[in-house]
């Protein structure tokens, strides 16, 4: 039998469960989210509480989403979740299945245990579209399958964003910044690949939609920054050499070279026992030609409309907006 009591302070309280607010995208949401009169309580592992974290939500909850009961402290009497949380780099698939397939339907199983049952906004990936390609893409989409499984009775969404860019960023950033510098490392031949992009801002404006927006359930959407058939390398490179107002070096890593590299870099990973980024997974992911998406049916329901494009977008991530 339902809790009137709880049910009331769900529909008051404006109270949003967030996870990965310790990350590079849960971050600006829980900013954005603060800003917007939202009181954020948010899921902070105690290897990664600091004292930059103070003041930045309404309230932490220690945690993981490996632990049931802290998952069900984050969620109770929450109006929505945004689950942001997910293992980005790693080197088994058991890990990312760990973090991104069962930390889902964890999740989840928290939010079924409340009447009603918070809204619950997943952040996937567009890697999900191509479970085979990697162990990452693989768990995004098998935990894309576990929420809807799970939280039947639930108002979910997915968002499907493509590489999402801006201060703050750990995987995309790095390159930027050696383009910035003038270098630019591309593997293989970087014309034969399409990519969108999305600049973080306007992921937290999407989900600052989807909760003023009630038509979103049940669906998956992606999310991009409108330009239409999206960048190859080249695209990305005369931007910011534009911006720089100076020619930027183009070196082509060949892809035996760039697959040797990964592979080593797993077998060290998995010898010394830290996360990589650059894998076998990884390069096929960045190899892959068509990564473009098409946000038409999330702007159709909700009117979201992204803001920033790419110049102005690598300005602010480069930190060179004062500079211009
Ligand atoms: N960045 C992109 O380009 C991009 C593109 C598409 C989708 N996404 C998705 O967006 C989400 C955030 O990505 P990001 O780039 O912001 O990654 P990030 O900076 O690595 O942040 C990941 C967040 O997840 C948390 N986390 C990881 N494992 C956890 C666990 N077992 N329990 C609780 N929290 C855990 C991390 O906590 P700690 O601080 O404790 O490690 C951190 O807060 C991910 O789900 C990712 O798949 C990212």
């Amino acid at each position: 039998m339902p809790d009137p009591a709880v049910h009331r302070e769900a529909l008051t309280s404006r109270v949003i469960a967030l996870t990965g607010a310790t990350g590079f995208i849960g971050g600006v949401l829980a900013q954005r989210l603060e800003a917007e009169g939202w009181q954020v309580r948010a899921l902070v592992r105690l290897s990664s509480v600091k004292p930059r974290l103070a003041g930045m939500v309404t309230q932490w909850v220690i945690g993981d989403l490996e632990d049931m009961d802290s998952l069900r402290r984050l969620v109770c009497g929450a109006e929505a979740i945004v689950h942001c949380a997910g293992a980005v780099r790693g080197a088994s698939q058991d890990y990312f299945n760990r973090v991104n397939n069962a930390g889902v339907a964890r999740l989840a199983q928290a939010a079924t245990e409340h009447y009603p049952p918070p809204r619950f906004l997943m952040i996937s990936s567009l890697a999900a579209r191509e479970p085979d390609i990697s162990p990452y893409a693989a768990s995004k989409r098998q935990g894309e399958a576990a929420l809807a499984a799970t939280a039947k009775e639930t108002d979910w969404t997915v968002f499907r964003p493509p590489a999402v860019y801006g201060p703050g960023d750990r995987e995309l950033l790095p390159l930027l910044r050696w383009i910035g510098r003038g270098i630019a490392l591309v593997p293989g031949a970087g014309h034969a690949r399409r990519f969108s992009l999305l600049y973080v801002e306007d992921l937290a404006g999407a989900v600052i939609k989807w909760l003023e927006s009630d038509g979103c359930g049940g669906d998956i959407f992606e999310l991009h920054d409108d330009r239409s058939g999206g960048y190859t390398w080249g695209d990305v490179i005369k931007t910011i050499a534009l911006l720089r107002a100076r020619p930027v070096l183009r070196v082509r890593v060949p892809v035996t070279v760039a697959a040797t590299l990964t592979r080593l870099n797993l077998m060290a990973a998995k010898t010394m026992g830290y996360a990589p980024m650059l894998t076998p997974g990884k390069l096929r992911e960045l190899m892959h030609p068509d990564w473009v998406c098409d946000n038409t049916p999330f702007s159709k329901a909700t009117g979201w409309k992204p803001q920033i494009p790419l110049e102005e977008g690598l300005l602010r991530t480069l930190g060179w907006h004062d500079e211009s």
